[in-house]
């Protein structure tokens, strides 16, 4: 079988090596598709870890169960399956294994033909779901999901989400799934009706609206009840600008960078809640795939590529044109 190693920064070595065997309390996972992630373009270029290498990149991918170890007996042969992030994450709060002990670096992805994890490191996912569909929720899908918990959204909330990525648009989704409206900032009106066409209520184009946070703020009556913050120091003065007395900024990604100056007084003048959201718990992707259970609400999934095309996949990530999920499929 195949398998790929990240042996150099933007690198992807392709190994045929013997299927790995499942041993006691493990299972193994025929692959049948993958999504990338923004942290996995990162790690990629060294950008994240630089101690990572050498290691099998991509933490997020779906297959069918087709070996089991010994003493394994909640999990089936044919179960479809996603394989968890963080894989000893299982319940409650994280500690620090689960930030540092996480898939596609440094603990082996799942970018090979078959792999092997433990039997409480996978989820049985929604039938409905496309395999690619499926691939999309362990780390996008369930950050969202994590977010819009750890801030208590629910009906009759406002929720800001920031661009059409992977996780804003789970963000979007999953938002009026618990009853709450939703409004977006996006970079172009292409991508504004698409936003428009999920549900957004309102959509800011933040290239055209610098003080957009201010916008988002009057559109909310006064103030957005959370903040779904992917942009980090880029748009977090922003975000602070958005969200009401009280509220949450749901502190995810970096996208828009690390550091920045940054006026505090907002935050304690407004008690405004700043949450640090890391992907989630096991307990957390089965409580999402529950919700996605019930139909309505269907993962976005930009365009899948062949697996063989993984380097490219990886470049229309970094490209931004995408909407939503970019996938790989066996
Ligand atoms: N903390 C966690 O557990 C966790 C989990 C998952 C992801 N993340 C992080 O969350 C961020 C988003 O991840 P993702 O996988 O959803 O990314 P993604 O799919 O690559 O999202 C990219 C999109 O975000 C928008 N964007 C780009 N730069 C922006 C900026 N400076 N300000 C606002 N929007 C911007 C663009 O959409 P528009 O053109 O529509 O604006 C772009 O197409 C990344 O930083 C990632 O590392 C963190």
């Amino acid at each position: 079988m195949r398998r790929w190693t990240v042996r150099a920064w933007r690198g992807l070595d392709v190994d045929e090596v013997d299927e790995p065997v499942p041993g006691p309390g493990q299972v193994r996972l025929r692959m049948r598709a993958a999504s990338l992630n923004y942290r996995d373009l990162l790690m990629w270029r060294g950008h994240y870890d630089r101690r990572v290498l050498p290691y099998v990149p991509l933490s997020d991918g779906c297959g069918v169960v087709d070996a089991l170890g010994a003493g394994v007996t909640d999990v089936a042969v044919g179960d479809r399956v996603v394989a968890t992030f963080s894989p000893t994450w299982l319940a409650g709060g994280p500690d620090r294994d689960a930030v540092r002990k996480t898939r596609g670096g440094p603990v082996d992805g799942v970018l090979a033909d078959a792999v092997v994890v433990g039997a409480s490191e996978v989820v049985r996912v929604p039938e409905r779901l496309s395999d690619a569909a499926a691939a999309t929720l362990p780390c996008a899908g369930l950050t969202a999901w994590s977010a819009l918990q750890l801030a208590g959204i629910g009906p009759g909330h406002t929720v800001l989400t920031l661009g059409t990525g992977g996780v804003s648009l789970f963000a979007v989704q999953l938002a009026q799934r618990l009853g709450a409206r939703v409004i977006a900032t996006t970079s172009s009106p292409a991508k504004a009706s698409r936003l428009r066409e999920l549900g957004a209520s309102e959509v800011i184009d933040y290239t055209a609206d610098a003080d957009w946070g201010r916008t988002a703020r009057t559109l909310a009556g006064d103030g957005v009840d959370a903040v779904v913050e992917v942009g980090g120091a880029g748009t977090l003065a922003q975000s602070l600008k958005a969200v009401r007395v009280g509220g949450t900024v749901a502190l995810i990604g970096v996208l828009g960078g690390t550091e920045q100056p940054l006026d505090v007084l907002p935050i304690l003048m407004s008690q405004i809640r700043v949450q640090g959201v890391f992907v989630g718990s096991r307990e957390g992707l089965v409580e999402l795939c529950r919700v996605l259970d019930a139909p309505g609400l269907e993962p976005v999934v930009d365009r899948v590529f062949p697996v063989e095309q993984a380097p490219e996949a990886l470049d229309w990530l970094a490209a931004g044109r995408h909407v939503g999920k970019v996938c790989l499929a066996w």
